[in-house]
């Protein structure tokens, strides 16, 4: 079974072929960073006019690269939401007029759900339950997910997003956007005790987070030590602030999984990308007697292979999604 999937709620336009929902024949990623990079963050209509420009030629080399055509699909999966309106409704324009034209049914995704779904590929899911930590871009949650589609959500950002702190933070530190991956590499030769950072609501006794905090933090030590006429170890202060994001998200998924009773957890999301969280969730969640499961890393960030996944499976279960549908920016897990 042949599935094409599109992914375009955010900044990078994904086109993929996965076979029989597992198998990848084809994941290709147009980024457009050096767009948005000016800017220092995503431009929506930049982000939708560039989704135009970009998706068709994907489309026919994503296509090529797997040895298929149009004939040869049997679904078309498209992300209907959370995301950009004007950026989703580009990908979804494309899916549905492939659909009509190739005569297969169109399955909709909700494009946290591919996030979770990434790790599946190439393997299937493990026996439901599990708990997931999404951390990205736009969100940061911890659901359970009961079986194979059935998400309950159990605590979120009341803020930023995680990807968003890392990001405002990089930013402050010169590094440029998206400064997640830069203020990685930099963190890397810091010490994560050099400074002392808050942890925000590490035990709040609820699975909800909070970022806003933490960043003004760094803003008041930067500034604080500047005016002591002392300067800031950029690479001491990148390591400081990704752990103490890091350990309050790991302690929460532990807590979480603790709670359910549950001993499988799933990261899903740009920011699972992240060395030091993949690192500690492995140690910690290990030394707690769970099981962890993260993607590879170029299956973190955003792509249509996660989409062609879940849709799959969706299909294989009698899902159908009319071509009536319409994008769904602020679309819930669950729903
Ligand atoms: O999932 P994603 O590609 O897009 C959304 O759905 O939002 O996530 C993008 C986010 C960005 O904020 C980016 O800075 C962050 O993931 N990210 C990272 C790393 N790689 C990507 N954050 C921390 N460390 C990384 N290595
Ligand atoms: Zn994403």
């Amino acid at each position: 079974m042949i599935t094409l999937g599109i992914e375009t709620s955010c900044d990078k336009t994904a086109v993929a072929v996965v076979e029989d929902g597992f198998s990848i024949r084809s994941n290709l990623i147009a980024t457009q960073v050096d767009l948005h990079a000016r800017y220092g963050g995503i431009v929506p209509e930049v982000a939708a006019r560039a989704h135009v420009e970009v998706l068709n030629p994907l489309m026919d080399q994503a296509l090529q690269e797997a040895g298929v055509w149009f004939d040869d699909l049997d679904l078309v999966t498209v992300t209907v939401g959370p995301g950009l309106v004007g950026a989703l409704l580009v990908g979804m324009a494309a899916a549905k007029a492939v659909a009509l034209a190739a005569q297969v049914p169109l399955v909709g995704l909700n494009h946290l759900e591919g996030h979770i779904w990434a790790n599946f590929l190439g393997t299937g899911p493990p026996e439901p339950p599990y708990v997931c930590l999404i951390v990205s871009g736009g969100h940061t949650m911890l659901v359970s997910m009961t079986e194979p589609h059935t998400y309950e959500l159990l605590g979120q950002t009341l803020d930023d997003a995680a990807g968003e702190a890392f990001d405002k933070v990089a930013r402050f530190l010169g590094l440029g956007f998206p400064g997640g991956p830069a203020l990685d590499e930099l963190a890397r030769n810091g010490d994560p005790g050099a400074v002392r950072l808050p942890r925000a609501m590490k035990d709040s006794g609820d699975f909800d987070f909070s970022m806003s905090g933490l960043k003004t933090a760094v803003l008041r030590h930067v500034k604080a030590e500047r005016a002591a006429g002392r300067n800031v170890d950029a690479a001491d202060l990148a390591a400081s602030f990704q752990e103490a994001i890091v350990d309050v998200q790991v302690s929460k998924t532990i807590a979480a999984a603790d709670k359910l009773g549950v001993d499988t957890v799933i990261l899903g999301g740009g920011v699972v990308a992240n060395t030091r969280l993949r690192e500690r969730m492995s140690t910690d969640a290990q030394a707690a007697g769970l099981r962890v499961r993260f993607p590879p890393l170029e299956l973190c960030t955003d792509n249509a292979a996660m989409i062609a996944c879940a849709g799959t499976s969706r299909f294989l279960r009698g899902e159908r999604t009319s071509l009536d549908i319409a994008a769904i920016p602020q679309l819930k897990l669950g729903t």
